[in-house]
């Protein structure tokens, strides 16, 4: 090995107060698992030393326990982006603790190559094999790492023992060049390869190798309920009318799933569905069920940035890297979510709601419009370009004290424009082609609980015209119904007639 051999501790040594460290890894998968804890160590003993101690933490998604929960759990985390979604991190961020952007996922690589956020000083990277020229092979999730090696003054590399050096061959690393000189990005179908198959790192800049030992520490999901079911039942039968249709080519589109139960049940209602023919992901994460659907032939490829996998399911695929090698391609977040390839390959996106509003807005971020839940994550990326794009949530949430579907969202990322089809428990609201009023009488009538849908009938006739009728006054009723009374049914329209 010709790069020194560091303890956790001696390597967190070389972060300092206000530095900005890059982070390997997208989500759980490939983040850094024992540096950055100790860091937080570090930053406990500064803080109770009475000296301040705060990092700036870019990543390439959500991180882990001992990445994003250590840190922010020791409150050293100053600036953050692009994403998260760890408890301890949600409170900083909504105590203003930590500031944290939110940020689409495809971006963060090349704004940092613009200089918009200054140099990083660190970087801390996760790899299954290092080899004397610096370079390496990286984990399960790739993230930004090729921009952050390049923009950062030291490197870190943890060397994860779980990580076979098999999985040489299984990334795609490819650096865009930036504007005025960027081409276009030659990827034509979802397998197309690019770029090579390791990182490059300048040897100088590595000031060590530590080992760890852990797998990527993600949780089995849980069993699908029976709204999470008919959700997905309800996806699986919108597409394959389109594919009746000839809405959809015959030979299917690649798919894009967000992360979570419905993205599973959705999965696995298409891997029951023998009209839709085997398919391709072109996504950002491929869960334990695309594993599952290459097993029995339903998903020919999967391309991503990471392998999301619980720890069961992640030592399985380790195992079997062979039976797995031809069929996935991991890739960094500016090209596993990159607009021109979305929008080339005509990806079918489908992603999720906290809530939707009658006319088709949607937010997927705000907690009643002011508590970060994760962030907007790569679900702008996908659907502002997909080939259709596709919301779903449950038309309801604690047991119906709230509708998910509201007059007006309290905080929007997604603008009607960029939403075609929404859909919950209830049923498809296919919103294409049609005017604002059109959208909300369909997604009341399909997509809306039975205990909000006479509400939401009434708050439509207090628009005083308009092509969207709001009521302005009303708008946010149902909020500050769930805010004063704890059950968004007790609004009274009487009050804004
Ligand atoms: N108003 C208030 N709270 C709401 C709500 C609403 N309309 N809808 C859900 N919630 C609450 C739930 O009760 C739950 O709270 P709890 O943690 O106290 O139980 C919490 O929000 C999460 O809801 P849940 O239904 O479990 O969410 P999920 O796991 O299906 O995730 C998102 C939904 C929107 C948070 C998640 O998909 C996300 O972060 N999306 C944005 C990023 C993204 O799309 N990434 C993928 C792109 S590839």
């Amino acid at each position: 090995m010709a790069f020194p051999i560091l303890s956790a501790r001696e390597a967190a040594a070389h972060v300092r107060h206000n530095d900005n460290v890059g982070l390997s890894g997208f989500t759980a998968s490939g983040s850094p698992k024992v540096v950055t804890e100790a860091i937080a160590q570090h930053a406990i003993k500064e803080h109770e030393a009475g000296r301040p101690f705060k990092i700036n933490v870019f990543t390439g998604a959500s991180t882990n326990k001992w990445a994003d929960g250590a840190l922010a759990n020791a409150n050293a985390i100053n600036r953050r982006t692009p994403y998260q979604n760890t408890p301890d991190l949600r409170k900083r961020i909504n105590s203003h603790d930590a500031h944290y952007f939110d940020l689409h996922l495809s971006e963060l690589a090349q704004k940092f190559r613009y200089g918009t956020f200054g140099d990083l000083d660190v970087a801390i990277i996760e790899v299954a094999d290092v080899m004397d020229n610096g370079e390496v092979v990286l984990g399960t999730g790739v993230g930004n790492v090729p921009t952050y090696v390049t923009r950062a003054k030291k490197v870190i590399l943890e060397l994860n023992d779980k990580l076979p050096k098999e999985l040489f061959g299984l990334h795609d690393i490819y650096m865009p060049m930036d504007p005025p000189y960027r081409r276009e990005i030659p990827i034509y179908r979802p397998s197309d390869r690019i770029g090579v198959p390791t990182v490059k790192i300048s040897p100088e800049k590595i000031v060590g190798v530590v080992h760890s030992h852990s797998l990527d520490g993600v949780h089995a999901f849980t069993a699908l309920d029976d709204v999470t079911l008919q959700i997905g039942a309800n996806v699986c039968s919108f597409l394959v009318n389109e594919l009746r249709a000839g809405r959809i080519p015959k030979t299917f589109l690649p798919l894009q799933s967000g992360v979570g139960n419905v993205a599973n049940a959705v999965l696995f209602g298409i891997a029951d569905n023998k009209e839709i023919p085997p398919v391709e992901m072109y996504t950002e994460v491929m869960q334990d069920a695309v594993m599952d659907l290459m097993k029995m032939g339903r998903c020919k490829f999967g391309s991503a940035c990471s392998l999301t996998l619980s720890d069961h399911k992640e030592e399985e695929v380790l195992r079997d890297l062979s039976f797995f090698r031809d069929k996935i391609v991991l890739r960094p977040a500016e090209i596993s979510n990159n607009p021109e390839i979305i929008r080339r390959l005509g990806i079918i996106a489908m992603n999720t709601a906290l809530e939707a509003d009658i006319f088709g807005n949607i937010n997927s971020t705000h907690v009643v419009g002011t508590k970060m839940m994760n962030g907007i994550g790569g679900s702008g990326d996908f659907t502002r370009n997909g080939y259709l794009s596709i919301f779903s949530c449950p038309s309801i949430t604690k047991g119906g004290l709230i509708s998910n579907i509201v007059p007006m969202v309290s905080h929007v990322d997604h603008t009607e424009h960029s939403v075609d089809v929404l859909i919950t428990e209830q049923g498809i609201a296919d919103l294409r082609g049609k005017d604002p009023v059109q959208r909300a009488e369909t997604i009341i009538e399909n997509c809306v609980n039975p205990m909000y849908k006479e509400l939401l009938r009434d708050y439509l006739k207090l628009g005083k015209g308009g092509q969207t009728p709001h009521s302005l006054h009303a708008s946010l009723a149902f909020h500050t119904a769930f805010l004063d009374t704890g059950d968004m049914r007790n609004v009274d329209w009487a009050k804004f007639a």
